[in-house]
């Protein structure tokens, strides 16, 4: 018959494919998780060549699985053949933190991949295309990557703060009794560092189909404002004290999640946490940092960020610090992109 045929492949590349957030997010992208049940989806696997024969393991893996939704698979170690006509670039790869490190100690380590793709990205991809970087210091890495692909809108680039987001919902759900999804628009803002303020302020729980605000129903006020904070912000450090390997399997769900309301739309009256870049505009963030704000997205796949949050005195501080500091790392990353390339003879 000649009456369903599927819709052309989304094509996605996945950096960093040969690791461990890929092992998880890549089964979760081919068996239709985050771009929907009917819709066929092609990979394009990037790793450096150190780690070309472990991807290749992958991608055979991929093939073993059987899934009916996965047309295609490239494998390469080409930048320019990993973004060619992509729609999505999900940007793992790099060096991950290990215990005691802070994540702004990998710069100097990871900057350097995120202008080579960004210039890469700006020649071969498709002009559309959306970029979520995961790959640490996540914000500052997306600014760079933005910087090297002057063809393409900066709005289309992303860092993940999902995770704290479900970080952070996973907290009050247990501290409240509840289940995780019958907490809503709370948020996260600024950098993924421990200077990020997970918001409870716009927050509620859903109780017996009634909206109660996330401080009325835990009420505890030096929780919510101190371990609470705490708590989310240095979760990546205790799971790599943990398993002497950071977060892996809640990362790659975040980024499922990002990408998945990205493509498809964020539900009615619900707010999600992406990180973007600032137009200056916006709750006195100055312009031209890659910064975590609650965002609404659309069904054809636009973003918002969510205008007229009220910000207390207690957010205000919060907002200013971990602005200062996605302030120096950009400078920081600049400064040593400037000086690498003198080095150059
Ligand atoms: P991993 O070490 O298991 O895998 C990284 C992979 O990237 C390796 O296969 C490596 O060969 C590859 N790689 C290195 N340089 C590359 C390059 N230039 N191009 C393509 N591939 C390259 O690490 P992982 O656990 O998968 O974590 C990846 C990154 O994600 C780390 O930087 C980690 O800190 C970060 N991370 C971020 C979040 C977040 O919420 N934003 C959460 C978890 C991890
Ligand atoms: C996380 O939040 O788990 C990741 O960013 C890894 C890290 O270094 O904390």
């Amino acid at each position: 018959t000649t009456s369903s045929a599927s819709p052309a492949p989304v094509r996605v590349c996945v950096t960093g494919a040969a690791g461990q957030i890929a092992y998880t997010l890549l089964f979760s992208i081919a068996s239709g998780h985050v771009f929907g049940p009917n819709q066929p989806v092609a990979l394009q696997l990037l790793d450096i060549p150190q780690g070309a024969e472990a991807m290749n393991g992958v991608a055979m893996e991929l093939q073993d699985c059987a899934l009916p939704l996965l047309a295609e698979v490239i494998q390469t170690t080409n930048p320019l053949v990993a973004f060619k006509d992509v729609d999505y670039a999900i940007l793992l790869g790099a060096m991950p933190r290990r215990e005691g490190m802070q994540r702004k100690d990998l710069l100097r380590a990871n900057v350097g991949i995120f202008k080579e793709q960004g210039e890469a990205l700006d020649r071969v991809a498709k002009k559309s295309v959306k970029v979520v970087v995961v790959g640490n210091p996540a914000n500052t890495n997306a600014l760079i990557c933005a910087h090297y692909a002057p063809s393409i809108p900066s709005r289309q680039f992303t860092a993940l703060t999902r995770l704290d987001e479900n970080r952070a919902k996973a907290q009050l759900a247990s501290r409240a009794g509840v289940a995780v999804e019958n907490v809503k628009n709370v948020c996260i803002w600024g950098n993924h560092s421990n200077t990020q303020f997970p918001d409870v302020a716009h927050g509620y729980i859903v109780a017996s189909d009634r909206e109660v605000p996330v401080a009325d129903y835990v009420g505890d006020k030096a929780y919510l404002e101190g371990e609470f904070i705490k708590t989310v912000a240095m979760r990546g450090a205790a799971i790599i004290a943990a398993r002497k390997l950071s977060s892996a399997m809640s990362a790659a769900k975040a980024v499922a999640d990002h990408v998945r309301d990205w493509h498809q739309g964020t539900p009615d009256g619900e707010f999600v946490s992406m990180a973007v870049i600032s137009d200056g505009n916006m709750y006195g963030v100055p312009p031209g940092l890659v910064y975590s704000f609650p965002v609404v997205i659309d069904k054809k796949g636009k973003y918002r960020i969510v205008p007229g949050l009220d910000v207390s005195p207690f957010a205000r501080a919060k907002l200013d610090a971990t602005t200062a500091e996605l302030q120096e790392e950009k400078r920081e990353a600049l400064d040593h992109i400037a000086h690498q390339v003198a080095a150059v003879p």
